[in-house]
């Protein structure tokens, strides 16, 4: 089968520019559309396989675009990629049935996963199946299914069942909360309510090792912003971001109660006060070896040129 041809349909052309770049690096079919109207006609003249449409757009937004498609062309494959949608629409595209949802800014890993997995929605193979065949392995599929089997006539059994599952997965991405919506038989859009509101489920992959640093006024004061850049530059990601090769997820959090000690990070179940970047990165590359040989030979580095300064 030939490369599905994706359009990517966004009020900005830098979005549409930089999704292009990645995509087309990797080999996809890819054209843009500026705007809901545009991307209209594009799909009236030409057909395509996937649609990325943000939500967020003059004249014709996301969603009436999405409608659109599933009632004139219910064969195309829908992604959101969007900004910060309210959490009612999220809701709308989930009941629409869009495949997944790429946050923008998006990293290219993140684009190219959720490419990858609405490439293979285009050849037949429903998420549900596919998510079986390649993200999870059988038997974390089956022990989401007996998670929901053992909870399903419980009363108030979403909340469990949805930390069972983040255990499980890792995070809720639409697949998981549409599976558990299934089985639990609850509506999607409630399950979605429930992910969205409590601050503990996420939608996006994490890491092996989730960082939490304070940016609470106590740690704030104390410095926590040049251990935050430190981090940031080092493991090459924003706050909310998870690093290419999923070792460390980092997160913002506003006081993590130990102020005492700030500023604060926190690994995992681990908590490090008093941190200087040199700190923080010392403590951080014990979680991933691979850090900590590069941390090693740039010490080695900085010291032979001081000695020859
Ligand atoms: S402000 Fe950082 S721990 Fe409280």
């Amino acid at each position: 089968m030939a490369e599905p041809k994706i359009l990517i349909v966004d009020d900005e052309l830098v979005v549409i520019k930089s999704a292009e770049r990645v995509l087309r690096s990797e080999g996809y079919d890819i054209e843009g559309a500026l705007g809901g109207r545009e991307a209209i006609m594009k799909i009236e003249q030409k057909s395509y396989d996937l649609v990325f449409t943000d939500l967020k757009m003059p004249e014709v937004d996301g969603i009436t675009l999405i409608r659109w498609i599933k009632k004139s062309k219910p064969s195309i494959g829908i992604v959101i990629i969007t900004g910060y949608p309210s959490q009612d629409t999220i809701k709308e595209a989930l009941e629409l049935g869009i495949i997944d949802y790429v946050p923008k800014p998006f990293t290219p890993s993140v684009l190219l996963d959720v490419t990858e997995r609405a490439v293979e929605w285009t050849k037949g193979i429903k998420p549900e199946e596919q998510k079986v065949a390649e993200e999870f392995p059988p038997a974390m599929d089956a022990e989401l299914e007996r998670v929901i089997y053992d909870y399903r006539k419980k009363p108030g059994c979403l909340i469990p069942v949805l930390q069972r599952a983040q255990e499980i997965v890792g995070y809720l991405p639409p697949v998981v909360q549409r599976k558990i919506s299934k089985g639990l038989n609850i509506p999607v859009a409630e399950v979605h309510s429930v992910v969205s509101f409590y601050s503990f489920f996420t939608m996006k992959p994490r890491g092996d090792h989730n960082i939490r640093v304070c940016l609470g006024t106590a740690c704030y004061v104390k410095g926590i912003e040049g251990v935050v850049s430190k981090i940031k530059e080092t493991l090459k990601i924003g706050i909310g971001d998870t690093t290419e090769n999923r070792k460390f997820s980092l997160e913002g959090v506003r006081c993590l109660g130990a102020c005492g000690l700030a500023p604060v990070m926190v690994i995992d179940q681990d908590t490090y006060g008093a941190m200087s970047p040199k700190k923080a990165m010392g403590i951080i590359s014990q979680y991933d070896p691979a850090l900590a040989e590069a941390a090693t030979s740039e010490e080695a580095e900085e010291e032979m040129a001081e000695k020859e300064g």
